[in-house]
């Protein structure tokens, strides 16, 4: 297992900055390129290893991709019209969107698929899109309770579905949406507020799909069968990876950052919201729309008196990926924070309320878990000088890990975190772009 060792905070630093291409967007462009008819065009696709899940995984289906520069073509061969041989399997590594979201467009598969992932991935739940699938038409085989691996079987007779959507995911959403383009009829889908990159996406391809938006949820109505062609896409920065940067800026000295080119879809800004709840003062300039989603530059600067928030659990859904962060942010924020509603981060990559409670006790920060919620009583002093603290058995979370890595360059300690190469999984250029702040890494740090 490879260690990170980090032992002195961060300089001050005055920097601009890229981040890699977002997570979501970057699966998503390749999935519905996949079935589009043509060659697709995406630039600045991430390259972590999610992503690289679903390339390997679409090259099994028969969907060819090339990288040239920043680059990413997709050679589309239409609606269902993947081709591939009996008895595959598809290796979905960590990516629980990737696996989720790629079940949605096989609902019609001639044969049997397998999906197999990692160790975190095959915890997870697949029960909460395996039932709207088989609504559709398509069947499963069960391996391991309602994990990975699964096999799925598709149906040539798929019947349209009324589906609501009651856990604000916008990757059973999402997975939905993607069966219902290849099933004739009209399929009605009820979803509490997420993520709406899906709908942004069919709606920038002038897909057949209507929307009525409510106070707490959203009713998406889909026509399927309609094939479409090839198209270019530009995939803007990813908000949950600026998250950790924007939160060393806050918790350093005397530091500015600017962040270009980062998605700001308001469903994805809920960290933004909190930061600024907090007192945190983050700047968005350059506002612009690329292919139907925000774009703008981000700016912010230390910040030496954050507040504490009762946060309101509108938010979970459009922070979802951020809590860890946020988290430390309450750490030091003068006052006791509390968060609740939050049951959906115990299901994530790694059980990830319980795991942020323990890592915020193993620094001496005083923290009340409830079911779903918790309570993180600041220090404005927090300095962890002189302590040590070993972050190790997190099932390879790379927002553990980044998070980790953010509480030692903020608040000091001789840290030794575990699985450094996790972070890969979401943002390959996390350590590089530490090293562009200015921070030198020791020589016993493998990076
Ligand atoms: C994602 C949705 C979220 C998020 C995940 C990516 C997506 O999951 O945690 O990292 O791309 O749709 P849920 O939809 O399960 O909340």
């Amino acid at each position: 297992m490879v260690k990170l060792v980090i032992q002195r905070k961060i300089k001050d630093f005055n920097k601009v900055i890229k981040v890699d291409g977002d997570k979501s967007l970057s699966i998503r462009s390749l999935l519905i390129g996949s079935q589009s008819y043509g060659v697709c065009k995406i630039k600045n696709l991430s390259k972590s290893l999610d992503i690289l899940s679903t390339i390997s995984g679409l090259k099994k289906l028969g969907i060819k991709t090339k990288f040239t520069n920043n680059v990413c073509y997709i050679y589309g061969n239409g609606l269902n019209g993947f081709d591939y041989k009996k008895n595959i399997s598809i290796d979905a590594g960590n990516s629980g969107t990737f696996a989720r979201l790629l079940l949605g467009l096989l609902v019609q598969t001639p044969y049997e698929i397998k999906i197999i992932g990692d160790k975190s991935l095959s915890k997870r739940d697949f029960l909460r899109i395996i039932t709207p699938l088989e609504k559709f038409g398509a069947s499963f085989e069960k391996i391991n309770n309602n994990g990975l691996p699964l096999k799925i079987s598709g149906s040539e007779y798929l019947k349209p579905i009324q589906y609501e959507e009651t856990k604000g995911s916008a990757q059973c959403k999402s997975s939905v949406m993607f069966a219902a383009l290849s099933t004739p009829g009209k399929t009605i889908i009820k979803a509490k507020k997420s993520r709406d990159h899906t709908e942004l996406f069919f709606k920038y391809l002038k897909l057949p799909m209507k929307i009525v938006k409510k106070n707490k949820y959203d009713i998406i109505e889909i026509s399927g069968e309609k094939q479409f062609k090839s198209f270019n896409y530009f995939v803007p920065g990813d908000i949950s990876s600026c998250a950790f940067f924007i939160t060393l800026t806050l918790l350093s000295k005397n530091s500015k950052l600017k962040i270009k080119n980062v998605n700001v879809n308001p469903t994805r800004t809920g960290f933004i919201t909190i930061v600024n709840k907090m007192g945190g003062k983050i700047k968005f300039s350059n506002r612009r729309k690329i292919c139907g989603e925000d774009v703008a530059d981000i700016f912010v600067e230390s910040q030496n008196k954050l507040k504490s928030i009762n946060c309101p659990s509108k938010l979970n859904s459009n922070a979802i990926d951020e809590f860890l962060i946020i988290f430390l942010l309450a750490s030091r924020a003068y006052g006791v924070s509390s968060f609740k509603g939050l049951e959906e981060l115990d299901k994530k990559e790694s059980p990830r309320l319980q795991l942020a409670s323990k890592i915020l006790k193993k620094m001496g920060v005083k923290v009340i878990l409830g079911k779903g919620s918790i309570k993180i009583h600041g220090n404005p002093a927090i300095d962890l000088k002189g302590k040590k603290i070993f972050i190790n058995k997190y099932r390879k979370d790379h927002r553990i890990f980044m998070t980790s890595v953010i509480a030692s360059l903020s608040f000091g300690g001789k840290w030794v975190i575990g699985d450094m190469e996790s972070y890969k999984s979401s943002f390959p250029s996390f350590m590089r772009i530490l090293k562009k702040l200015g921070y030198k890494f020791s020589e016993n740090s493998k990076n």
